[in-house]
């Protein structure tokens, strides 16, 4: 349960004014039933006129001040119940935490079983089952499809998993392994390192990896760099390594290509800047769904790349 106690002086602050108003209510619309000048029904006016018509002084009627009553009884019978008075919980026990997760705990058991059913099929099967694919394809659109597109095609820092490049490995397990874990990526920053002529160099060099037009000087100045600073995780030609998600940069594929910049400028921000993309874990998801949205994001790969 999430409650988060006053301290005990506000507690009794709230409890007491919201009685205070409540029994002040009832004694106002006692007393003034009680008093003399409504006893009962008179010819009286307030005295006050406009545009002929004029207000009488008379007592409530009765409906109307059994009404009020009943307001004030309910109001009561509310406060017991349910929480209101400062710290005090009600008779009931009710929270709507409580409440929500009874009602999460219902949903589970309704459509656990859905999930369930699929969950002794292979990923294969599940990509061959229309009904599997159905329902994973819901569970993308209302946990992925936020950062990943409604397609899976991605976006700027958000990977494409629709392509047959993998930052982290594309087999059943490796995804399955993505999305329970989560991942997290580390590029460092270099421009202290490196300074703006050395990030001019090596993203020559970087570009030239994927055939791109460079400047032959400034590249082989940006191939020592490279060696020297980022041939341990991209590897020494280039193509990445996926134990630490360091993208391959021999293709042409880009995971920070921003879309009003050059590829060449895009590699020089990533250079200065750094690089933190995360991946959240999806284990609050459960294995069983987490088993069908492997299948998907398999699919998702194999139909792109079929293109
Ligand atoms: C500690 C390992 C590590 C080192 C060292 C490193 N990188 Fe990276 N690099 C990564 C990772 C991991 C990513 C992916 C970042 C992400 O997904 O947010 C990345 C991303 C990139 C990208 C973006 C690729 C794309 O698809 O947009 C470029 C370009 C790049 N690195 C170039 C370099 C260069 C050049 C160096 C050396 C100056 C270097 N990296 C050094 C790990 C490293
Ligand atoms: C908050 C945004 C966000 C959400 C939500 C999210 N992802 Fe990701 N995902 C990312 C980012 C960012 C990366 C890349 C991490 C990096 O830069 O290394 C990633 C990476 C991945 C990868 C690895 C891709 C590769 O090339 O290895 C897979 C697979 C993946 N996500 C699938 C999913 C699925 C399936 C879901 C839904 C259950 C999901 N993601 C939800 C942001 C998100």
């Amino acid at each position: 349960m999430f409650s988060q106690d006053l301290p005990s002086f506000w507690s009794a602050w709230v409890a007491v004014i919201t009685l205070g108003v409540i029994f002040g209510c009832l004694w106002l619309i006692y007393v003034v039933r009680r008093s003399e000048p409504y006893k009962e029904e008179t010819e009286h006016t307030m005295g006050h006129e406009f545009d002929g018509i004029a207000e009488y002084d008379n007592p409530l009627p009765r409906w109307w001040y059994m009404k009020f009553l009943l307001t004030i009884v309910f109001g009561l019978g509310y406060l017991a119940l349910y929480p209101g008075l400062g710290n005090f919980q009600g008779l009931l026990g009710w929270t709507s935490t409580g409440q929500y997760e009874t009602e999460i705990a219902t949903a589970e058991q309704q459509y656990a079983p859905i999930f369930a059913a699929f969950r002794d099929q292979s990923v294969d099967e599940l990509i061959a089952d229309p009904s599997a694919m159905e329902v994973a394809g819901r569970l993308f659109s209302n946990n992925c499809a936020v950062c990943h597109g409604s397609a899976g095609q991605g976006a700027y820092g958000f990977p494409n998993l629709t392509d047959a490049d993998w930052l982290y490995g594309g087999s059943a397990e490796k995804i399955s392994e993505t999305l329970h874990n989560g991942r997290l990526a580390n590029m460092p920053a270099w421009l202290t390192i490196l300074g703006d002529q050395g990030i001019e160099e090596t993203a020559h060099y970087v570009v030239s990896l994927s055939g791109r037009a460079h400047d032959q000087t400034l590249a082989t100045a940006g191939q020592v760099h490279y060696a020297t600073y980022c041939a341990a995780c991209h590897m020494p030609d280039g193509t990445g390594n996926q134990l630490l998600g360091a993208p391959n940069l021999t293709d042409d594929v880009w995971l920070y290509k921003a879309p009003n910049l050059t590829i060449h400028e895009s590699v020089k921000l990533t250079l200065r800047n750094g690089r933190q993309g995360v991946m959240p874990s999806q284990a609050r998801l459960g294995d069983d769904k987490i088993h069908l949205l492997t299948a998907y994001v398999r699919r998702l790969a194999e139909s792109g790349s079929a293109q």
